[in-house]
This record gives C-alpha cells, structure tokens and sequence, in this order.
C-alpha cells in the first residue's frame, strides 16, 4: 500500500514537475518551430492588417527567428494571458512590447531589448501635457502594463480606468470619458499622424523603459540564442531598414 502511495505521489509530482517545463532550445530546434505569442492590438508594434498578423516585432521575429534556423508559428491571446502562458508553456516565446520590470523579470527571463521608449502623456486638452497635470484627471491605460504601474504612483491622480486593450483605452479619451490616456510613446505617434483631425495632443513622457521578449524563466539558452540572432540583425542593417519603414528612425536602446 504505502509503495503505491508513493508511486502515485511520485508520478504525480512529474507530471506537474513535467506540465511546467519549458520546451528547451535544443527541442525546439529538434522540432524546427518557435512558437510565439504576441497581442495583436498594439499597432504599430503588433496588429491585425485585416486577418494578418504584422507590426515591427511581428517583423522583426521572424527575422530573428529566421537566424535562429526556425520557422514561427504566431499565438495571439490577451495582453494579460502572455507571460502567464510561458509559465504553462503554452509558447516558447513573448514578444509584446513587454517593459523589463524588476517585478516581471521575476516570473520570466527576459531577452536583450529589442526598443527603448516609454509612456506618453494623450490628451485632447491641450493643457493636460505632463505627469505634474495629471493631478486631479481621470487616466486610461491598458490593464496589466508599466503605464498603470507608473501613472499609479503620481501624486494626485483622481482615477485610473483599466482597459483590456490599448486600443479601448484610447477609444476612452476620443469619447471624453477620460482626461488622458498613458501609451508608448511610438503607439501614440502613429495614432495622432492617422488620426489628425480627432485632437489628440502628444503630451510629455511619464518614464522610460526597455523593451524585450520573454520565455519561460530560466530557459537561459533560448534567450541567449534569441539574444544573439537579435544582435546580428543590429549589425547587418536589417534591423535598422525595419525601424526605419515603421518610424522613421531607429528605435533601439543606446
Ligand atoms: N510597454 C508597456 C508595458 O510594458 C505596454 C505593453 C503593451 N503591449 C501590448 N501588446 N498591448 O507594459
């Protein structure tokens, strides 16, 4: 009875042990496929042109994917399911415009950044410009981003509204239900030159971060290997060709 029990509890605790573990580098490249997880509604970093999946990471991955010797099968799920899905390995890699926190950078292993920027005060209230104005305003941001995070800890902020998407949360400002909205600084450039005539006015930066894709935490060698792909396409103009087709300059961290 009791090696039973044992045997049960054992080949229990393996399967768990088994359901978390990340599929390794080499198993993936054994498997020839990466399979990568992204949002879909943070244009222009990754977004739906009708039923395709593009944007500069969605892009960008699959040069870097394509170093790496593999192809890539795209996930898209809610911004809230993607680091969790690493955890569950349910993908191998995320790449949504996640800022490295300290607080993130303890659940998953960050990549090298692939871009720098940081949160942006929208408003159409041309005197709603910094963090300073923010006192007493209702903001919009996306649930489970830095910019809640950071709009959070500014003195006086009268309310915060969540919103699934970014896209939601800048619907909000547009219909006036809130004061401002908190967004990357590149996602708001783009909004305001496609939409010139809704008012939006591009405020101040609210905090600055870095960029970069997640796997499942400790899975060293693939983000090693992500990191070095990442690296080369710095260095032979690809990148550089890319960051200049979505913004004009280039994006990456000095
Ligand atoms: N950079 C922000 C963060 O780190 C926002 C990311 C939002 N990404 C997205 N795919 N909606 O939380």
């Amino acid at each position: 009875m009791k090696f039973f029990r044992i045997l049960a509890t054992t080949l229990l605790t393996l399967s768990l042990l088994g359901a978390a573990q990340a599929r390794s580098l080499d198993v993936i490249r054994k498997d020839g496929r990466i399979i990568v997880a992204t949002e879909g509604q943070f244009a222009p970093f990754n977004y739906f042109k009708g039923s395709t999946l593009t944007g500069f990471e969605v892009e960008l991955a699959e040069l870097v994917t394509q170093r790496m010797g593999l192809k890539t099968e795209w996930k898209t799920v809610g911004f809230d399911a993607l680091l969790t899905g690493l955890q569950q390995d349910r993908w191998d890699l995320v790449i949504a415009s996640h800022g490295v926190t300290p607080e993130r950078a303890k659940a998953v292993t960050f990549t090298a950044p692939h871009y720098c920027s940081g949160g942006i005060v929208v408003s159409l209230d041309p005197a709603i410009r910094s963090a300073k104005d923010l006192a007493g305003k209702v903001v919009a941001v996306q649930t489970g981003t830095s910019y809640l995070e950071s709009v959070q800890k500014i003195p006086g902020i009268k309310e915060m509204k969540n919103f699934p998407t970014d896209v939601d949360a800048r619907s909000a400002l547009l219909s006036h239900r809130v004061d401002a909205w908190v967004t990357d600084r590149f996602v708001a450039k783009e909004m305001i030159a496609k939409a010139p005539n809704a008012g939006m006015k591009l405020g101040d930066m609210v905090f600055v971060e870095r960029i970069a894709a997640a796997v499942a935490k400790g899975n060293q060698a693939l983000a090693d290997a992500w990191s070095k792909a990442l690296a080369q396409t710095m260095a032979d103009g690809s990148y550089t060709a890319l960051s200049q087709k979505y913004f004009g300059e280039d994006v990456r961290c000095h």
